[in-house]
């Protein structure tokens, strides 16, 4: 099949490569030369897994291809996917003049049938909009052409997003007409062989899916967040509550791990988005402004053990921090949970030195030049001097480590750790102080000793 996608962002970088993958021609659009001219290169924007490979091998099977060309694209692909940003605006909304300015170079420009798929995530009633858009630029031509407009949310996991689109849980297609859902079948067909993944509904229920699956899991990381804090204050532990609920089918293991915050492009936006379109509406949505205002506190928690450890005046405090990214296995630091710490413990006047394995030059473009703020080429050397080891990410890499070095290297011997990836029983017995989300001090811990 023949298809265009618009936007060469992490959405659409990742679907064009994965359906060339599948053997269709591909021809990706991006109105950014220097992006274009680098993709053409073989240069990955984004660090995402595998990604290289797919795009690299598509590349010279010339079954994927870039261009900066809208009237190229527009003609190209008899499906047409759009995958622009859909940044937030001042209010939470999603801001749609790409998406609509995307949907009207199609109108313009178009001389045959054409299925236009969104693929950002878009506010319900936005698939409506498209079609208006497409309509008024035809009759601006005053032409009559046939096309149809889908709703086909991507549920991508960042680190995880070549495998998550090659081998889909569902499917989403929300769509009105046969002839669009004919063609959208066809396309997904050889991505569900193992059974039929493919969920066709009306375009709005489509449009809703995508923010309700963000929503519901926003809720459920949240909730665990809100009840770490509990745990902490009853003396429980809220990885042992999290086992003991998981176990219960109707609720499951997944997206229940109480942490320092949930971040990333997603979630944040998308949370932000229905609670906008609720209000909108004239329907509150209480539990989901409660989960915002939840993760917002949240990601506070790590400077707040901070404070309590070593005081509200953090001068000439120095601090180790590992990872930065918004989760592992990616560069992305939207919304992370390591740029409120970072500020907070600066505004307090500590000294930082942070490592991350691949984000790192994502961390300084976000940042800027801090003199407070500086970053080591290796977990070890971030150790040096500092008064505690403060873990953000949970990267692999960060699991096992030497903790009689930690020991050692560090002033003071205290591990704050925003994601609860060590045995607190195991971290004690090296004689270090940890304290975690939501759990107990093991038994041998020290005291908590202000201002040490
Ligand atoms: C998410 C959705 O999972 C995906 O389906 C959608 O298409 C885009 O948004 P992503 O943002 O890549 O994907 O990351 P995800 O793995 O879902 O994690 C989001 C945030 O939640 C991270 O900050 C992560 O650390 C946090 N999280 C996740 C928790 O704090 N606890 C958990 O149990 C799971």
């Amino acid at each position: 099949m023949k298809i265009t996608v618009i936007g060469t962002g992490y959405v659409g970088l990742v679907s064009g490569a994965c359906l060339a993958e599948m053997g269709n021609d591909v021809l990706c659009l991006d109105l950014d030369a220097s992006k274009i001219a680098r993709l053409k290169d073989g240069q990955i924007p984004i660090f995402e897994p595998d990604l290289d490979g797919v795009v690299a091998r598509n590349v010279a099977a010339r079954r994927l291809h870039f261009t900066t060309d809208v009237e190229e694209a527009v003609r190209f692909g008899t499906i047409q996917f759009i995958a622009v940003g859909t940044p937030p605006d001042e209010d939470g909304s999603a801001d749609l003049q790409y998406v609509l300015a995307a949907a009207r170079n199609i109108g313009r420009l178009m001389t045959d049938y054409k299925v236009i798929v969104d693929k950002s995530t878009v506010p319900v009633g936005t698939a409506d909009k498209v079609h208006a858009a497409i309509a008024d630029e035809l009759a601006k031509r005053d032409v009559q052409l046939p096309y149809s407009v889908v709703s086909n949310p991507e549920f991508l996991k960042e680190g995880a997003a070549v495998e998550d689109f090659m081998k889909p849980d569902r499917i989403v297609i929300g769509a009105d007409d046969d002839r669009a859902i004919h063609l959208m079948r066809a396309l997904y067909a050889p991505f569900q062989r193992n059974r039929d993944k493919l969920l066709v509904m009306d375009v709005r229920s489509a449009e809703l899916t995508k923010y309700a699956a963000n929503a519901m899991l926003a809720t459920r990381i949240s909730f665990m967040n809100e009840l770490a804090l509990l745990a902490e204050k009853l003396g429980a532990d809220i990885e042992l509550v999290r086992q003991g609920i998981g176990s219960d089918p109707r609720i499951g293991y997944s997206f229940l791990y109480a942490g320092c915050g949930y971040g990333g492009s997603c979630f944040p936006k998308d949370v932000k988005a229905l609670i906008r379109t609720g209000n909108d509406n004239g329907h509150a949505l209480q539990v989901l402004t409660a989960v915002e205002a939840a993760n917002d506190t949240q990601k506070s928690v790590l400077e707040k053990k901070l404070v309590q450890r070593f005081g509200e005046d953090l001068r000439g405090h120095h601090f180790a921090l590992w990872g930065l990214a918004f989760k592992p296995d990616t560069d992305d630091m939207r919304e992370a949970p390591s740029l409120v710490l970072i500020e907070a413990l600066l505004a307090r006047g500590a000294t930082i030195c942070a490592y991350d394995p691949v984000a790192m030059t994502e961390a300084k473009r976000v940042l800027g030049e801090r003199p407070s703020l500086g970053y080591a080429s290796t977990p070890d050397n971030a150790l040096e001097g500092a008064d505690a080891l403060v873990i953000v990410t949970e990267w692999k890499e960060f699991r096992s480590p030497d903790f009689s070095r930690i020991k050692k290297q560090l002033r003071h011997p205290v591990v704050v750790d925003g994601r609860n990836i060590y045995q607190p029983a195991l971290v004690a017995g090296f004689d270090l102080e940890y304290y975690s989300i939501g759990r107990k001090q093991a038994e041998n811990d020290k005291e908590i000793t202000r201002n040490a």
